[in-house]
């Protein structure tokens, strides 16, 4: 990230800071100890203080462990709607690494929460609203991956009735755009598929001087620690530096094609530890007249697939509707279902968006992915048997 301020930030570090005569608390924020990006926060008031410490609970991981090892469909459309940006989260798949999470909420949040263990993103398929942050405003839209470090006060303001569907990204290690995007200073490469210009950081600050009763939520320790503070959290008059939230519109994303057909890393968005996020962004396909513009068999051996089909017609699967996910695990070769190549021989473009992370570890699934399943997709590279998958309703 680049560097960016708001607010009023004093010419040095460290040094006394009043404003209307009170010296501010200055607060540090960084990553790996005092070595990784950080900022440089000014509050009212010590962000340490609490009237009440509230509850622990852990977080609970309903397991699924399938029967078997097969490719998998699942649709996210049926799952139920309710609760807030926060609890209203059901876990779909995790390792260590990374785990992914459904949202569809129907009203905003009413206290405070930060991630105190990992980085966030929420991948925002339907909906929009504003994210309010102690480092200001960071509004929200469709297509947008809102990218939230770990640390960051926030709260969710949902924008009317519009029906919000999201994935929520939680990492232990860090969001980061990948290496090979950046030069040795840290900026975006004129190759990478976007620009400084397409990450949009807060806009605007947000300072509530304010008493009265706010709840903060903070995820640690695999669990929720609730406090009371009697304070409003939102107290900073100014900050600078490297890690604040920000947004990142997949249609932002400018894709690149081939004479020949590119693998995924050509699409890649975000890395972190262990797992790759990528968007496959409405392009040109590869324009060799013997082309294949469709993704050629493959086995990773080291990687789990994920893919979510967000919009448009995605050309090499058969029977995967908008709001589905598919799962194609390590240890199985995968590839356009039967018919799809011959199909796509001569196509100029694409209208597909879809988002896929892909992990290096094994993914561990959830109830939640259970009840949403449809077993017969692990058939549908066989033609005798592909009319079954066809028939068969997701359950
Ligand atoms: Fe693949």
């Amino acid at each position: 990230m680049r560097y960016h301020s708001l607010g009023d930030v004093p010419a040095k570090r460290h040094a006394q800071t009043r404003r209307n005569g009170r010296l501010l608390t200055e607060e540090v924020l960084g990553y790996e100890g005092f070595s990784g990006n950080e900022s440089i926060l000014y509050h009212l008031h010590s962000p340490c203080r609490l009237s009440e410490v509230g509850e622990f609970r852990s977080i609970v991981r309903d397991e699924w462990v399938p029967d078997a090892h097969v490719h998998r469909l699942a649709d996210a459309n049926p799952v139920e709607r309710g609760g807030d940006p926060v609890g209203g989260r059901r876990l779909l798949m995790f390792n260590n690494d990374i785990e992914t999470w459904v949202c569809k909420p129907t009203e905003g949040h009413d206290g405070f929460y930060r991630n105190g263990e990992g980085d966030e993103v929420v991948y925002v398929h339907r909906g929009g609203g504003v994210l309010h942050t102690m480092f200001g405003r960071v509004p929200f839209r469709e297509k947008d991956y809102v990218v939230i470090p770990r640390g960051t006060t926030h709260r969710f303001e949902l924008h009317g009735d519009a029906e919000q569907f999201w994935l929520c990204f939680h990492t232990p290690g860090e969001i980061e755009t990948p290496n090979r995007y950046r030069n040795r200073y840290g900026q975006l490469l004129e190759h990478a598929p976007y620009s400084q210009r397409d990450f949009h950081p807060p806009g605007e600050l947000e300072t509530v001087e304010e008493d009265g009763e706010y709840e903060l939520t903070v995820r640690v320790r695999d669990g929720f620690q609730t406090y009371e503070l009697d304070r409003h959290p939102f107290d900073v008059v100014g900050w600078d530096g490297y890690v604040y939230p920000y947004t990142f519109n997949a249609a932002d994303f400018e894709p690149r094609a081939g004479r020949f057909h590119l693998p995924p890393p050509a699409h890649q968005t975000f890395q972190g530890p262990n797992f790759v996020i990528c968007t496959f962004a409405p392009r040109m396909l590869d324009w060799d007249e013997n082309a294949v513009p469709i993704p050629y068999h493959h086995s990773n051996i080291q990687s789990e697939e994920v893919m979510f089909y967000a919009e448009g017609d995605y050309a090499a699967r058969k029977g995967v509707e908008i709001g589905c996910l598919t799962l194609h695990p390590s240890g199985l070769p995968h590839g356009p279902q039967p018919g799809t190549v011959e199909k796509a021989l001569g196509a100029k473009s694409t209208n597909e968006l879809a988002v896929m992370w892909d992990t290096f570890r094994p993914l561990r699934l959830t109830t939640l992915w259970q009840s949403v399943d449809n077993p017969a997709y692990a058939y549908s590279w066989n033609e005798e048997k592909a009319a079954m998958f066809e028939a068969e309703p997701v359950t």
